[in-house]
């Protein structure tokens, strides 16, 4: 039982570590209304395991911010603030795109994009492995996926960070810069047809005319947010979490075949989701004796539910050999991340391919030195600084890159 009162939500201090707080929330106030520091909206947080679990099928939750009573802006995927039978219908269009079997052509593509960003890193120096590593990894990968070129890589990365900062007009900016910028690009694709998702969309589009073409824009402009943000956030923070545990480190070193397992357990231990995006109550809920009203703001706490020790054992323990499947880093449901497979592919190739090239990589700072930034919704790191070590003789092929995890219990759609 914790009982020392820890940082509030939101503040500075959780941000930078939430975790006593997520420990408080669970045993004392499991369903916690808060204010938003910007608007001074309220919402509540959820935050044992076994609640989200619950919360993530329960059809009485919508995510449709129309159903809210407070005007609340924050940046949400395509399809991810629909409730069926529209979300259905819409989700539809790009969930065909991310199945193992159209993302077996891609293993060699990732492998090609972390390969030549490593060949670019320095041997024995310091850098900052986001900006020279993530960032532009995540970033090439989702522009191929999509067909499209991504050139305006800082642009991108900054309207990204600032559509979920914790400020709401810098919040809407980011959100519209993202969204005019995936206009012209949709625009330059139907101008120019490519390979790839925008034109499949575009394609299908045309063909059916079951998506508008707001729906088009809305589609490609959350595929660029999720695909560069989310994975390159939940890359940073899996890779600090094993240079921070060197024996974890070397236990994937050793044994290759780990990989699988250690990118679930990042994604437990600290994925880049810390919530759920926004959950509305359509009906008064009661839940531990407490009744959140109709049209509140919920967010399912997913970084507090994935310490639960309800659920997993020793959960502030980084155990890479454990089997974390069942955490909520891709959330659970109709809402299921429809780039998880993605998402996995690119975190198994660079950390096998980063431990494998670079076997003395370490942190460059101390632990507590590094910063995350605050933010809706996603953990992140400021920065990611490291001291590359050696360079280890070439490989010649990228361990990990297998598509799928045995382990895997989550709902992956195999077609
Ligand atoms: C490691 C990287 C990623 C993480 C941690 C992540 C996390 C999540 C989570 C937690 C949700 C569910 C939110 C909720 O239930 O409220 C979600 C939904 C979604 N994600 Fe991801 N995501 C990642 C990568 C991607 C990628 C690469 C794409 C696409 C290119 C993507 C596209 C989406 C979309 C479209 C949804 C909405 C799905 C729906 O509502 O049906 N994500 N993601």
């Amino acid at each position: 039982m914790h009982l020392a009162r820890p940082a509030a939500p939101f503040t500075p201090e959780f941000f930078q570590d939430p975790y006593p707080t997520y420990a408080w929330l669970r045993d004392n106030d499991p369903v916690c209304a808060v204010r938003l520091p910007d608007s001074g909206i309220r919402v509540w947080l959820i935050s044992r395991y076994e609640d989200v679990r619950q919360a993530l099928a329960d059809s009485r939750y919508s995510a449709n911010l129309r159903s809210a009573d407070a005007s609340y802006t924050g940046f949400v995927p395509p399809f991810g603030n629909l409730d069926p039978p529209e979300h259905t219908r819409v989700r539809r269009f790009s969930a065909g795109a991310f199945t193992v079997r159209r993302l077996e052509r891609y293993g060699e593509t990732v492998a090609r994009l972390t390969q030549e960003l490593l060949a670019a890193l320095p041997e024995n120096e310091q850098v900052d492995l986001l900006r020279s590593f993530a960032y532009p990894l995540s970033i090439s990968v989702i522009a191929e996926f999509l067909g499209a070129p991504l050139s305006d890589h800082d642009d991108l990365r900054r309207w990204a960070e600032e559509s979920v900062s914790m400020e709401e007009p810098i919040r809407a900016a980011g959100a519209l810069a993202l969204q005019e910028y995936a206009r012209s690009l949709v625009a330059n694709v139907r101008s120019t047809p490519t390979n790839g998702l925008v034109a499949e969309l575009i394609a299908m589009s045309d063909r059916d005319g079951l998506l508008t073409e707001q729906e088009i824009v809305d589609h490609v402009t959350g595929l660029i947010f999720a695909g560069q943000h989310n994975t390159s956030d939940a890359l940073g923070n899996g890779l600090l979490a094993l240079l921070n545990h060197p024996r974890q480190w070397q236990g994937v070193q050793a044994n290759p075949g780990l990989v699988d397992s250690a990118v679930e357990e990042m994604l437990r231990y600290e994925g880049s989701s810390w919530t759920s995006l926004i959950r509305i109550p359509t009906q008064n809920i009661e839940l531990h004796h407490t009744v959140i009203p109709r049209g509140d703001l919920v967010f399912l706490v997913f970084g507090a539910a994935n310490r639960d020790p309800q659920a997993f054992i020793d959960p502030e323990v980084f155990d890479i050999t454990r089997s974390a499947a069942n955490h909520f880093g891709f959330g659970r449901g109709i809402h299921y991340c429809v780039g998880a497979n993605l998402a996995k592919l690119q975190m198994r190739t660079a950390i096998a391919s980063i431990i494998s090239q670079f076997p003395a990589m370490r942190l460059a700072v101390p632990r507590d030195a590094i910063r995350y930034r605050p933010a809706l919704v996603n953990r992140g790191l400021r920065s990611l600084p490291v001291h590359t070590g050696h360079r280890a003789a070439p490989h010649t092929s990228v361990p990990g890159a297998s598509l799928v995890c045995p382990a895997h219990s989550s709902p992956v759609s195999k077609g």
